[in-house]
């Protein structure tokens, strides 16, 4: 994973928005009002993308984004710079055994990670319930499938499952507030969009 981001943390921000889709939808789906004292966590935060956008749709809300690629972190800081005061960034992978956070979290953001995290995406987002304070929200985005074998092989290659499996598990252990499974290009891909709150 690191060695994959050296590389296309030069190219990310100018070519995501083509195909990262549904990203600006779920950071104004989180359920707390704007001007919520809350503490977001996002994991896998890459360039800081998302983080930039929180911090000024919750201008009191502490920030946290853990990735494990350092040429994204680095990104990640020129990109938050102008709220510093309320980012902390953490070079390191999310981890079950990581108590830092245990219950003390409002949100945990996972855009287009979780696909990324394999085989280890089931304990993460269990990780990431243990880690929301008790009424905290769990908000993904991310790949769900393609009816195009090629399209499936060609996002393998690039790191990323597209298999429906995220959502049954969310669906499973939080309280659906959001759940969208929408199609980018017309159908090559799905993506889906799920909010939850920790039951
Ligand atoms: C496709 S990028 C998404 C970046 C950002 N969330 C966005 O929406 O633009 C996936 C990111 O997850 C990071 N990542 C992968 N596995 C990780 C793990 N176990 N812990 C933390 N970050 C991870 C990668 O380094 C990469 O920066």
């Amino acid at each position: 994973m690191r060695s994959y981001y050296r590389l296309q943390s030069k190219i990310y921000d100018a070519t995501r928005w083509t195909f990262l889709f549904g990203r600006n939808r779920i950071l104004k789906m989180l359920p707390f009002p704007d001007n919520a004292q809350i503490h977001i966590l996002e994991i896998g935060c890459g360039t800081g993308y998302n983080l930039a956008q929180l911090a000024k749709i919750f201008p009191k809300a502490s920030l946290t984004g853990m990735d494990v690629s350092g040429d994204m972190i680095k990104l990640a800081q020129k990109n938050t710079k102008a709220y510093a005061d309320r980012v902390t960034l953490i070079e390191k992978p999310y981890m079950p055994d990581e108590t830092a956070f245990t219950g003390k979290v409002d949100v945990i953001l996972f855009s287009y990670s979780l696909t990324m995290i394999n085989p280890q995406w089931q304990d993460l987002i269990l990780k990431a319930k243990a880690d929301l304070k008790p009424g905290g929200a769990i908000a993904v985005v991310d790949f769900h499938n393609s009816r195009f074998n090629w399209f499936k092989r060609h996002m393998g290659n690039n790191h990323v499952r597209m298999d429906s499996h995220l959502l049954p598990l969310l669906l499973s252990e939080f309280d659906s507030l959001v759940e969208e499974v929408k199609l980018a290009y017309g159908g090559v891909w799905e993506y889906v969009i799920y909010v939850g709150r920790k039951k």
